[in-house]
C-alpha cells in the first residue's frame, strides 16, 4: 500500500520532466530522433531491445498472413530496425517516418543492404500516402503493398489512429495485408513509467529521453483497433496478445516486457 502510494509521488516528477517537450508531435518526433546516439541494447531508443526476439515472435503470422510477393511499407519505421529484419521476407521494404531525422538514421544504419528504402511522409495524412505510393512505383510495385506497423498507433491521438488507418486503406488494395503490433499496457502513466523501471530516486536514461521530448503514449488494444480500423472497411484475419520489448533498462542484458496487442487486417 505505501509503495503504491509512493509511487504517485512520482507525478510532479514526470509533469515538470515532459513540459517542455513540443506540442507539435512531428516537431518532437524530429527533434527526438535528431538528438540521439547509438541505437540497440546500449543505445538512447527506449524501444528498441537490440534483439530479433520480437519480430521472430511475428514471423509466424507475418508469413503465414501476408503476401510474400508483395512490398512493405513499415508506417513509422524510426531507426528502420524492423524494416531491416522485414526486407530478408519481402522483396521490397520501405520505412517511412515523419521525422526526417529518423529516416537520415535508417539510411545510414542500412548501407550496402538492398531491397530497402526510406522516405520521410506524415502517415496521416493524403500527400503522404500519394508519396509512398509513387516510391512503390518507383521500385517498381503498383496498387498493393503490405503494412507493418510497431509502435506508431499508440504514440497518436484517436483522430490521427483513425487517419492513418484510413490512408492505409488506399495502399494495401486487395492482396495486401495490415500487420500492427502495440503497447497495450493496462494502468496509468505512473505505473507504466514504474513498470520500465522508474522511481523517485532515478530514472533509466532511455526513458527519461522519451518523457522529456515525446507525446504522451496512451494504450492500442481490440477497443483502441476497432474505433480506428472500423468493421465496415476492415476484416480482422487474426488478433491477439503479444510481448513489446523494450531496450533493457533494470538490468544490464534483459529487455523489459510489456503487454502488447496485434492484429491482422484486411480492406473489405
Ligand atoms: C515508438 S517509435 C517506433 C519506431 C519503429 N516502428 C520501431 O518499432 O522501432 C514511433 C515512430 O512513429 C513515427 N511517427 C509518428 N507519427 C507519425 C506519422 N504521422 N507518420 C509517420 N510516422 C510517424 C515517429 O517518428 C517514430 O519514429
Amino acid at each position: 500500500m505505501l509503495s503504491a502510494l509512493k509511487k504517485y509521488l512520482l507525478l510532479p516528477k514526470l509533469v515538470k520532466l515532459s513540459s517542455n517537450a513540443p506540442k507539435d508531435p512531428s516537431v518532437a518526433w524530429d527533434e527526438y530522433w535528431g538528438g540521439i546516439g547509438a541505437t540497440g541494447a546500449r543505445g538512447d531508443v527506449l524501444w528498441d531491445s537490440g534483439s530479433d526476439h520480437e519480430l521472430q515472435a511475428y514471423l509466424e503470422h507475418l508469413t503465414r498472413q501476408l503476401d510474400p510477393s508483395l512490398p512493405v511499407v513499415d508506417a513509422g519505421c524510426g531507426s528502420g530496425v524492423f524494416s531491416r529484419a522485414l526486407a530478408a521476407h519481402f522483396p521490397h521494404v520501405v520505412g517511412v517516418d515523419v521525422s526526417a531525422n529518423a529516416v537520415a538514421r535508417a539510411a545510414a544504419e542500412s548501407e550496402g543492404l538492398e531491397r530497402l528504402s526510406y522516405m520521410a511522409a506524415d502517415m496521416t495524412v493524403p500527400a503522404g500516402t500519394r508519396a509512398v505510393t509513387e516510391a512503390l512505383t518507383a521500385a517498381g510495385y503498383s496498387g498493393e503493398a503490405n503494412i507493418f506497423i510497431r509502435g506508431v498507433l499508440h504514440v497518436l491521438k484517436k483522430p490521427a489512429q483513425a487517419a492513418l488507418a484510413a490512408q492505409l486503406h488506399a495502399l494495401v488494395g486487395k492482396r495486401g495485408r495490415v500487420f500492427l503490433a502495440e503497447t497495450d499496457f493496462r494502468g496509468n502513466p505512473i505505473q507504466y513509467v514504474s513498470h520500465l523501471g522508474a522511481t523517485l530516486q532515478s530514472i533509466p536514461g532511455p526513458l527519461e529521453k522519451a518523457i522529456r521530448g515525446l507525446p504522451m503514449p496512451g494504450r492500442f488494444g481490440t477497443e483502441q483497433r476497432r474505433r480506428a480500423f472500423p468493421e465496415a472497411n476492415w476484416d480482422v484475419v487474426e488478433d491477439g496478445p503479444v510481448t513489446i520489448e523494450t531496450r533493457p533498462l533494470t538490468s544490464a542484458d534483459r529487455p523489459e516486457q510489456i503487454p502488447g496487442y496485434f492484429a491482422v487486417l484486411q480492406a473489405r
